[in-house]
C-alpha cells in the first residue's frame, strides 16, 4: 500500500454520536494554540508521553515537522481532529511500525473539547482508514491501566479489550502496566 503515500495525507470526514461533523486533517500552524493547551494539560501529561515543558516552539514544530513526518516516512499518519468550524479539538496518531500489517494509535482531546464524542468518532475513522486503505490488519490500542476515559473511547470505537500487558508502557523513565485492545480487519465485515 506504499502507493497511498504518493498522494497527500487524506482528510477524513466523520460524525459524532450527537451528529456533529468533524474532520481529521493534516496539522496547520493555526493549530499551535490548541496543541499547546493540550500538551501542557495535566491529564495529557499524566497519561501520555508528551514531553514535559512543551512550549510554543514545540507546538509550531508539531505542525511543520512532527505531524507531517508520519506520512512522509510512510509510517502512518498524524491527524488534527477539527470541529465543524475547523478549530483544533484534538490529535490522533496512527503509527505503523516494523510490521506493516500492525498499527498502533495515540490520541488526545483538547481539555476544552472533552466529553463531546470527538475522539470516539475520530478513532473509528482513523482505524477504519488504516484497515481499509493502508494495508493494516490489526490496529492496537494501549493505555496505562486505570485510564478509564481512553478505554471507554477505544471500546466505543469498536476495539475489543484483550487484557493487561505487564510493564507494557514506557512512561518517563519507568514502566507501567498497560491495558490493550484491538480492532482487526475482520471486525469490519
Ligand atoms: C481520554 C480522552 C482522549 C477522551 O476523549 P473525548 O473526546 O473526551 O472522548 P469522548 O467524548 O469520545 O468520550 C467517549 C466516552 O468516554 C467517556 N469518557 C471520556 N473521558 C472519560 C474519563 N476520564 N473517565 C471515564 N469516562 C470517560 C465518555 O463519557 C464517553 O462515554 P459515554 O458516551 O458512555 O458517556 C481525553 O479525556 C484525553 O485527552 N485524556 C488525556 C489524554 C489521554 O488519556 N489520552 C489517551 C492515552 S492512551
Amino acid at each position: 500500500m506504499a502507493f497511498r503515500y504518493d498522494a497527500p495525507q487524506p482528510v477524513l470526514h466523520t460524525v459524532t454520536e450527537a451528529g456533529e461533523k468533524i474532520t481529521l486533517r493534516p496539522a496547520e500552524l493555526k493549530d499551535a494554540a490548541g496543541v499547546l493547551a493540550t500538551c501542557t494539560d495535566p491529564e495529557t501529561l499524566r497519561w501520555t508521553t508528551v514531553p514535559l515543558g512543551y512550549d510554543h516552539e514545540m507546538a509550531a514544530g508539531f505542525a511543520t515537522e512532527y505531524a507531517p513526518g508520519w506520512w512522509q516516512r510512510h509510517e502512518g499518519a498524524c491527524w488534527v481532529v477539527a470541529d465543524a468550524e475547523d478549530t483544533y479539538v484534538g490529535q490522533l496518531d496512527l503509527r505503523i511500525g516494523k510490521d506493516p500489517e500492525v498499527a498502533d494509535v495515540g490520541f488526545v482531546t483538547a481539555p476544552y473539547a472533552r466529553g463531546r464524542g470527538y475522539m470516539t468518532a475520530a478513532l473509528r475513522a482513523a482505524a477504519e482508514y488504516g484497515l481499509r486503505e493502508l494495508g493494516v490488519v490489526r490496529v492496537e490500542w494501549k493505555a496505562h491501566v486505570g485510564n478509564e476515559g481512553s478505554r471507554r473511547v477505544a471500546e466505543k470505537a469498536g476495539f475489543s479489550f484483550e487484557g493487561v500487558q505487564r510493564s507494557g508502557c514506557a512512561h518517563r523513565g519507568e514502566r507501567r502496566d498497560a491495558w490493550t485492545a484491538a480492532l482487526v480487519r475482520e471486525d469490519l465485515a
